[in-house]
């Protein structure tokens, strides 16, 4: 069953504890403004919603980029990383996905 919540991140992502009753994320697909990528990240932490093992996983890091984020996931020690080379869709120049993966 999936059950479709609509509004923006920064509604939606404090309510999901406690209105929809989600403990922890296993899975997290990030594809909306990149500059939202790192605050909403930050977002899902500060809301306790990242467990050992939550999956980030961020598209377009290169194309249009999120340079941020990605400086932020890399660095701030929270984080194992890996960057998946890919092709923006219908043209012909390379973009990437990030995987983040929380420690806990
Ligand atoms: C590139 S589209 C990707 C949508 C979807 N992942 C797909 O592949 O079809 C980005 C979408 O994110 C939405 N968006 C942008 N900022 C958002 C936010 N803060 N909260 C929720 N949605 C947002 C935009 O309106 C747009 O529809």
């Amino acid at each position: 069953m999936v059950h479709i919540l609509e509004g923006p991140t920064y509604d939606i992502i404090p309510q999901l504890k406690k209105k929809y009753e989600v403990d922890t994320l296993d899975f997290v697909f990030i594809d909306h403004w990149k500059d939202k990528y790192k605050p909403d990240t930050q977002l899902l932490e500060k809301c306790n919603l990242l467990r050992k093992g939550s999956v980030i996983l961020a598209d377009n890091v290169i194309i249009p980029g999120a340079p941020d984020f990605l400086e932020y996931v890399r660095n701030c020690g929270r984080y194992d990383c890996t960057n998946y080379p890919s092709m923006l869709e219908y043209m012909n120049e390379k973009d990437a996905l990030e995987k983040a993966v929380f420690r806990g």
